[in-house]
């Protein structure tokens, strides 16, 4: 948070809300709300299948286009740049496969594809997951961009403690209580205005 507060934060703010609001849309409804519920709330299947190709176009656009923002300000931003590691480049690269599978699946099997009813297979085979009884027979014969998808999205999982993405299950507490950093300048003279009573040098 300090140094993305001082290095390239529009980037940082633009980039992230429109990653986060394309992933969070297109996936708690989908994945976690049963169809059973979305059935007794009278919602048809052909209704749900319309909304959920048209957000979820939309949503996946946008988390491209987030990515790519935030790409950008890491190439761009010159303290960024310097603090990009290797780590951080395979974990934008896993990000970028994900979401690109996940967005040409959308388009592939719901879009332009005869349609997928992923709330049949995939979504009952996530929450088998949480269930602690996971049912890998629910993943078979489903189309292959949306296996490939899954597959991805587990091991970046895997890969999530170990790279920045660990933001995500942090609460920044500390930044209560912590001291404040001091900052002191290297430089004989500090600009050209008497220092405030109290801001003197220390020697
Ligand atoms: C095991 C975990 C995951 C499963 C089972 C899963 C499943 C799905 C499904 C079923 C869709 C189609 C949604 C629709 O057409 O309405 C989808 C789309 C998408 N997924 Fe995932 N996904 C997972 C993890 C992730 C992760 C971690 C990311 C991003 C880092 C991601 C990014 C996307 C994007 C961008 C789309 C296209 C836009 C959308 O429909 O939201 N997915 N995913």
């Amino acid at each position: 948070m300090g140094r993305v507060a001082l290095v390239g934060r529009p980037a940082v703010t633009e980039g992230g809300q429109q990653g986060h609001f394309g992933i969070l849309l297109g996936h708690i409804g989908g994945l976690f709300v049963p169809e059973s519920w979305t059935d007794a709330a009278g919602i048809s299947e052909q209704t749900y299948h319309v909304v959920a190709v048209a957000l979820g176009t939309a949503a996946g656009i946008c988390t491209l286009g987030g990515l790519a923002i935030l790409i950008h300000r890491r190439r761009t931003v010159g303290p960024v740049f310097s603090a990009t590691t290797v780590n951080d480049k395979a974990m934008y690269l896993s990000l970028t496969v994900t979401i690109g599978l996940g967005l040409a699946a959308t388009v592939a099997a719901n879009l332009v594809g005869g349609g997928h009813n992923y709330r049949e297979t995939i979504s009952p085979w996530f929450r088998s997951i949480f269930h602690l009884q996971p049912d890998p027979d629910l993943m078979t014969g489903i189309p292959v961009l949306f296996q490939l998808h899954a597959l991805s999205a587990l091991l970046l999982f895997a890969a999530w403690p170990f790279t920045r993405l660990v933001h995500m299950l942090t609460a920044p507490l500390g930044y209560l209580t912590r001291p404040y950093i001091v900052h002191r300048s290297r430089d004989a003279r500090l600009g050209t205005r008497a220092p405030h009573r109290g801001w003197e040098r220390i020697r």
